[in-house]
């Protein structure tokens, strides 16, 4: 017995043979698998195996590696990256490898002092924790066995990782590593706690998956009407430098109807990580007035950050997303940007000398892009009680230039089943948001629409339609308007050019920082795209019976019409009005 522990100590301790940046060799390991987490130097650095070649190891080290030296010690953990999942997550901001940034502050100053070790769930914090099975209950993997109140805003559940027999529960107060039961599982017996590990690469299982048929109700037109989004349904921003990425995402983790946010910062400047940092704990939840942070989970990789951390971020944010998932919640999870991930890959895949694909990126960029949004979904979770959750990914990217035919940008928009265009020129006429409403696409459209129909209106599909069909008849109008004048087309063009310009200022545009307008109701959608869609048909049918364009073009409920987004949620009756008030207008306008 002796003799296999001293084997066993051999085995996973190694030594450093070359460094090369973020990527590292190690000799000597001989029971490594691949994707087994070492600690390596004399500072114990987080970093995983990613390539076993004979006798060597190659390691993506996850802190930074200036001043290892060839021949430190190397120890293996012999488990693979995992994180801690419990009560404790939200209202953290962490690191690529799920360290608590605030924790760490505390403990090492400014900078993050290499080979830290602070765990990722508060070892003081004392929860209350109310048990919800009995003694000699049995319990399936999923099960909830228990409650903890997490923030105010969100009851944690506490979910069995096994399945068994209960032998000893209790609610009390304890810290996630004290025991707050016991299990039998197969005669062995196990103790509880309230947090467990999860390798972050194995999505977490659930019992079904389920078609796209509920929107993410998102809070802005041009995605709720035009591009959207379904609850478990996958979206790509891309978007050239400033074309308003970053507010997008942020807006959607403001005002999106999910419970809990997962917002991971990668690889992008600092300053702009700092803005979410600074913003998101003072930003209140819409529906409660609670501070947002008690329903959100910021993951922080920024660009001066290791890069090898940055898949690391992903991953760690996706499964901390399944988590909550699986307790039944809805879930948005953000990630921007997915290109500085692909960047990091690439410089990785480089360090490890393999065959470079199309722009220098691995071969297999296509097949980690699609992993991860594949583990977006609206599902039913394990366990015996009926619970339904879902995680809705947004990821950002960031072609250089703007070009969307990159390679990080054509293997996102294979996966993903919603595209939002950022438009540099949209942004720089400040059209916010600046998505450019010809190229953009969700393929849930028509999934959704019975949603819609049941829930917005019936003919709220079908006005959408219409709105859509208009501006592309704008954009074919515009070609003819730029060689030969407005004045050439017959009246009825110049009307839709007319309405198309409203739709375009009135209800496109929507600003972020604006106090009433930065979120729209559906209901509020629905009615203002009425209105427009109203006074078209009005203006159509006045030409037709020979009113003159001008007429219509001073008709002052225009006026009204451009003012509609100031309209509060709790006074939408004052659309309504205008409905009305557009008639009158016009049967004004036909009387003289
Ligand atoms: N919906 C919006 N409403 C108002 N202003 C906006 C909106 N979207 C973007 N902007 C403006 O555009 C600026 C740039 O946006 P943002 O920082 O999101 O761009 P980005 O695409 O993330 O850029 P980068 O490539 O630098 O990360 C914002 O600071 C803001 O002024
Ligand atoms: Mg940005």
């Amino acid at each position: 017995m002796a003799t296999k522990k001293t084997n066993d100590e051999n085995s996973a301790r190694g030594y450093l043979k070359r460094i090369s940046g973020p990527v590292v060799e190690v000799s000597n390991l001989t029971d490594a698998k691949l994707y087994d987490v070492l600690r390596v130097g004399k500072q114990g650095l987080i970093g995983e195996i990613i390539k076993i070649v004979g006798n060597t190891c190659i390691v993506q080290v996850y802190e930074d590696t200036s001043r290892l030296k060839p021949g430190e010690p190397v120890e293996n953990t012999e488990q693979p990256l995992s994180v801690e999942l419990g009560p404790g997550l939200l209202k953290n901001i962490y690191d690529g490898i799920q360290r608590p940034l605030k924790d760490i502050e505390a403990k090492s100053g400014h900078y993050i002092t290499r080979g830290i070790n602070v765990p990722p769930l508060p070892r003081d914090i004392k929860w209350e924790f109310t048990a919800k099975v009995k003694i000699g209950e049995r319990v399936k993997v999923g099960d909830i066995i228990g409650e903890v109140q997490e923030t105010e805003l969100i009851l944690h559940r506490i979910l069995s990782p096994y399945e068994g027999i209960i032998n000893k529960i209790k609610s009390g107060k304890y810290t996630v590593e004290q025991e707050i039961g016991e299990i039998t599982v197969g005669g062995k017996k196990n103790n509880l706690y309230m947090y467990q590990k999860w390798f972050v690469r194995i999505p977490r299982p659930c019992a079904e998956k389920f078609p796209p048929i509920i929107p993410l109700i998102t809070g802005q037109r041009i995605i709720d009407t035009f591009f959207p989004v379904s609850k478990g349904g996958t979206a790509a921003i891309p978007g050239p430098f400033g074309s308003g990425k970053t507010v997008t995402q942020q807006s959607l983790a403001k005002y999106s109807d999910t419970e809990i946010v997962v917002y991971i910062g990668c690889g992008e400047r600092g300053n702009e990580m700092t803005e979410v940092l600074t913003e998101f704990p003072h930003l209140k939840d819409d529906k409660t007035g609670k501070p947002l942070m008690e329903r959100t989970v910021l993951i922080a990789n920024t660009s001066n950050m290791p890069v090898a951390a940055r898949e690391a971020s992903i991953y760690t944010g996706i499964t901390i997303a399944e988590y909550y998932r699986d307790m039944g919640y809805n879930v948005a999870l953000m990630a921007d940007s997915t290109s500085r991930w692909a960047e990091a890959l690439r410089e990785i895949g480089g360090r490890l000398e393999e065959m470079p694909g199309e722009e220098g990126y691995p071969a297999y960029l296509a097949r980690r892009l699609a992993e991860f949004y594949e583990r977006a979904g609206r599902v039913q979770t394990l366990g015996k009680d009926e619970r339904y959750g879902s995680i809705s990914i947004i990821g950002a990217v960031s072609p250089p230039g703007g070009d969307i035919s990159e390679p990080v940008s054509q293997n996102t928009l294979r996966v993903t089943k919603v595209f939002l265009a950022l438009d540099a020129a949209l942004a720089q006429r400040r059209h916010f948001p600046a998505i450019n409403w010809l190229m953009s696409y969700s393929l849930y459209k028509d999934s959704l629409d019975e949603w819609f129909r049941t829930n917005v209106a019936h003919d709220f599909p079908g006005m959408r339609d219409k709105a859509m069909e208009l501006l592309q008849k704008e954009a074919e109008l515009q070609e003819i308007v730029q060689l030969v004048g407005p004045d050439a087309l017959p009246d009825k063009e110049q009307v839709v050019l007319f309405v198309t310009k409203m739709l375009r200022e009135d209800f496109l545009q929507q600003n972020a920082y604006s106090e009433i307008d930065a979120k729209a109701s559906f209901k509020k959608q629905y009615l203002m795209l009425k209105s427009i869609i109203f006074f078209y048909e009005k203006a159509i049918h006045a030409i037709d019976i020979g009113v003159q364009l001008k007429k219509i073009q001073d008709n002052l409920v225009t006026m009204k019409i451009g003012r509609m987004k100031e309209i509060k949620e709790n006074e939408l009756e004052k659309l309504s009005e205008l409905h009305k008030e557009i008639d009158v207008s016009f049967t004004e306008i036909v009387k003289k």
